[in-house]
């Protein structure tokens, strides 16, 4: 029921947008108040706070339907539900529960500020400094490549109260923007240009001691903690990625005539096509595989990191090998084709990049191994 209503939403409010937002770089505000009416923006925070209590699969089901349509939506719902959400839903008290979940529900969008300009893959080396002031943290600093920092109201901040401890110094804090979050540059980007990314600076930037989310010093645990989970929204949306230029390029090659007879019916095209419709299905099942895991209380980081890892390769060739297949037309804007392509290549770089996926499985397996 959930996919069906998600497909509608993104037929009928999403994909008319599409070309437009893209071009713009810039989500329409139709589509983020939709996201809010559809359910979409508190998939599994509980009836109470006014989210839809629904499981994680669910969560990777709608990133995985909305990516089909257009990935730029995808991740806004992506990095607000399984990062923003989550943080609050599993390490948040009652009394910010209680404050913070119904708006992220309902009304306002949620960002979440890791990375620095000198901290990407390194990001336990951030440099945001928290100091204490009486009953207020007083933030300095700045985060770079922040995912819906354009349109957000509350931002979750890592920064290190005690730079002296190394990671153990890191805690996450939440903020609103009128504490004086300033946007200090938007970014102009390859694919999923409708998606805002942007540097955020804080200058003593005062945030009161209860807005401290977890323990002081335990930030990096969460926001790990979080990343893991966060991956298979990412290997969602490469998987909706992929499978949407599929669905594009796929019938046109049997409309398409050359030599007398459909282009998509030459066996150098069958194969092309079915070996794309295999490794899609292999990224589908890597997906739901690790979110199953996840339902289920079980360990799921390396299982989360083979998913992303595939499904960025994954949605990297198929797209790719989609605007092959349509040939000349597929080169072009107007078939929305190329846009998949170049939306893809995020895949292998936000939420820790291909590499880091794999030194992740590495130190897993030597783990159990040594
Ligand atoms: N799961 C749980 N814990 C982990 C972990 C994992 N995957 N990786 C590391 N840790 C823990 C370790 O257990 C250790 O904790 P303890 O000391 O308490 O045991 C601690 O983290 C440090 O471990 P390492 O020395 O191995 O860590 P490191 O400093 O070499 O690197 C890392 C750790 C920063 C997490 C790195 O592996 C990593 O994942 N980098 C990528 C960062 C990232 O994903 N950024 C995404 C930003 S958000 C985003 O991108 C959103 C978006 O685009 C849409
Ligand atoms: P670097 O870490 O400098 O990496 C450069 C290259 O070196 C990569 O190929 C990498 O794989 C390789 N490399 C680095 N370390 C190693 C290693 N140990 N072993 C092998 N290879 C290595 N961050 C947030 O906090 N919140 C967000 O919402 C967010 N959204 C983003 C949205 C976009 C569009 C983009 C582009 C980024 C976003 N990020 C966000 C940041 C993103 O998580 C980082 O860009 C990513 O973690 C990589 O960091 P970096 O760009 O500094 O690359």
């Amino acid at each position: 029921m959930l996919r069906e209503t998600v497909q509608r939403f993104a037929q009928d409010v999403v994909a008319p947008k599409v070309r437009d937002m893209d071009e713009n770089e810039m989500m329409d505000p139709e589509v983020i108040k939709g996201l809010f009416d559809q359910g979409l923006m508190g998939i599994e925070t509980s009836v109470d706070f006014g989210g839809s209590e629904s499981s994680f699969t669910s969560a990777v089901i709608a990133i995985e339907e909305l990516a089909k349509v257009d990935p730029s939506v995808s991740v806004m719902c992506d990095v607000h539900n399984t990062l923003v959400n989550t943080v609050i839903r599993k390490y948040g008290t009652k009394e910010q529960q209680e404050k913070y979940l119904p708006r992220l529900a309902q009304t306002t969008l949620g960002s979440f500020c890791l990375s620095e300009p000198a901290s990407g893959s390194d990001a336990f080396a951030l440099q945001t400094r928290a100091k204490k002031e009486g009953s207020n943290w007083i933030l300095n600093g700045s985060k770079m490549w922040i995912t819906n920092s354009y349109e957000a109201d509350i931002f979750l901040i890592f920064a290190t109260v005690d730079p002296s401890k190394g990671y153990k110094g890191i805690t996450c804090f939440l903020a609103t923007k009128d504490m004086g979050i300033q946007i200090a540059k938007k970014e102009q980007k390859l694919g999923i240009r409708a998606s805002s990314t942007c540097t955020l600076n804080f200058d003593d930037m005062k945030i009161p001691e209860e807005n401290v989310i977890g323990e002081v010093g335990k930030g990096y645990k969460i926001a790990i903690e979080i990343l893991n989970e966060g991956r298979i929204g990412i290997a969602a949306q490469m998987l909706g990625l992929a499978q949407g230029a599929f669905d594009k390029a796929v019938p046109y090659t049997y409309q398409r005539t050359q030599f007398g007879q459909p282009v998509g019916t030459f066996q150098g095209m069958q194969f092309q096509i079915a070996q794309a419709a295999i490794e899609i299905e292999t990224a589908r099942l890597l997906t739901y595989n690790a979110a199953r895991r996840k339902d289920e209380g079980r360990d799921f980081t390396k299982e989360a990191a083979m998913a992303k890892y595939t499904a960025s390769v994954v949605a990297q060739k198929v797209s790719g090998a989609a605007i092959e297949w349509a040939g000349g037309v597929g080169f072009t804007r107007e078939t929305g084709i190329e846009k998949f392509w170049r939306d893809s290549k995020i895949g292998a770089i936000y939420e820790g990049t291909s590499n880091i996926q794999l030194q992740t499985i590495a130190k897993l397996i030597q783990k159990q191994y040594s």
